[in-house]
C-alpha cells in the first residue's frame, strides 16, 4: 500500500549532498557517446574486467556450406559455447543449434547473399525486426572495400543497419572482406577498417597484419581479429598474442578453434592470451595440458 511518510521532507532523508555524482568513461574507445542500448550490449559481448573479447565465430557455413570442421554444427558448437565471450552466427545457426538457455550474447551475421560458387560480396540484409526477435547483441555487416562492382552496396548495408543500430541500441560489427586480389597491409585494413568506424559501426572485424598498430590507432572504435584459415596451433595463438600485444580488443575467430585437434582446449587456450595476457608459449602449454 502507497505510503505518504516516504514523502515528507525531514532530517532524516539523505541526499548524498558534498558527494559528486559518479561519471565514468565507457571502457570501449570511441563509444562513450552512444546510447545506453549499445554500451550495454557491448558490455555483455565484452569482459568490461578486461575490456576484450573472445567471439566465435561460426557464421562460415552463410558463404561457404558444409564448411569443414562445421559439418554437424550442433556436435562441433555446442562443447565451444561456454568458453566463448560471444556467438557470432547465423539465425539459421542460431534457431537450429544453439540453446537458447545458453545466455550467451549474440553477433547475428545480418549481411548474406552470394557464395563461394559465384562471386562473393553482392549482399542484402536481413530483417531489422528478426534481429530485435532473436535478442541480437550486435549486427555483423560485411563490407567490401575496393570491390569494384559491389563497394557501394555493403558500405550501405553498414549504413542502413547502422542506422537501425543507432535507433534500436544494437551494436553494428563492420567485416571487412578481404577479395583475392587485396594486398593485406596496414595500408589497405587501414582504409578498410576506417571507412567501416567513420560509416557508422560500433566496432570493425578485420585481418591482423603487420604495422597492425597503425591500423588500430587510425581506426576511433574497437577492433576485433578474425583468425583466417587454420594455423598449426602455436602460430594461432601468436597471432592472437601479437593482435592483442598492438591493440586489438580480442578476437572473433573461426577455424582457428573448430579445425583444432582438439577445439575445446584451444578455444581456452585462446581465452588465456585474450583475457590473462598469457605468452604464446604459456598458452600452448595449456592448450597442451587440457587436451590431455
Ligand atoms: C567472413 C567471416 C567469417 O565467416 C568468419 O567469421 C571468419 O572467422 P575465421 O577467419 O576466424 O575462420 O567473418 O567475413
Amino acid at each position: 500500500m502507497a505510503d505518504l511518510e516516504g514523502t515528507k521532507e525531514n532530517a532524516d532523508k539523505d541526499y548524498g549532498i558534498g558527494i559528486p555524482v559518479e561519471t565514468k568513461l565507457f571502457f570501449l574507445k570511441g563509444l562513450n557517446n552512444c546510447d545506453w542500448g549499445i554500451k550495454n550490449r557491448m558490455s555483455r559481448i565484452y569482459n568490461p574486467n578486461t575490456g576484450r573479447t573472445v567471439m566465435l565465430a561460426f557464421d562460415h557455413g552463410y558463404i561457404m556450406g558444409p564448411t569443414s570442421g562445421l559439418e554437424r554444427l550442433d556436435l562441433a558448437i555446442n562443447p565451444l559455447i561456454e568458453y566463448a565471450d560471444s556467438l557470432m552466427c547465423t539465425r539459421g545457426a542460431l534457431r537450429s543449434i544453439v540453446p537458447p538457455t545458453a545466455n550467451k550474447p549474440i553477433c547475428l551475421r545480418y549481411s548474406a547473399g552470394s557464395s563461394v560458387l559465384t562471386y562473393l560480396n553482392n549482399e542484402c540484409t536481413i530483417d531489422i525486426e528478426d534481429a530485435i526477435r532473436i535478442n541480437a547483441s550486435a549486427m555483423a555487416v560485411m563490407v567490401a572495400i575496393g570491390d569494384s562492382l559491389y563497394e557501394a552496396k555493403t558500405i550501405e548495408n553498414l549504413v542502413r543497419t547502422a542506422d537501425y543500430g543507432y535507433k534500436y541500441g544494437i551494436p553494428t560489427l563492420g567485416v571487412t572482406a578481404v577479395g583475392k586480389d587485396m594486398v593485406r597491409d596496414a595500408r589497405y585494413i587501414g582504409t578498410a577498417t576506417r571507412i567501416c568506424a567513420e560509416n557508422g559501426a560500433t566496432f570493425v572485424k578485420t585481418y591482423y597484419c603487420e604495422n597492425f598498430e597503425r591500423v588500430v590507432n587510425g581506426c576511433p572504435v574497437p577492433i576485433v581479429i578474425a583468425g583466417g584459415k587454420k594455423l598449426p596451433e602455436i602460430e594461432a595463438l601468436e597471432l592472437c598474442y601479437n593482435a592483442i600485444n598492438d591493440g586489438a580488443t580480442g578476437v572473433d575467430m573461426g577455424r582457428n578453434v573448430f579445425q583444432a585437434e582438439h577445439p575445446v582446449a584451444m578455444i581456452q587456450a585462446v581465452r588465456g592470451v585474450v583475457h590473462d595476457n598469457l605468452t604464446p608459449k604459456q598458452a600452448l602449454e595449456l592448450y597442451v595440458d587440457l587436451k590431455s
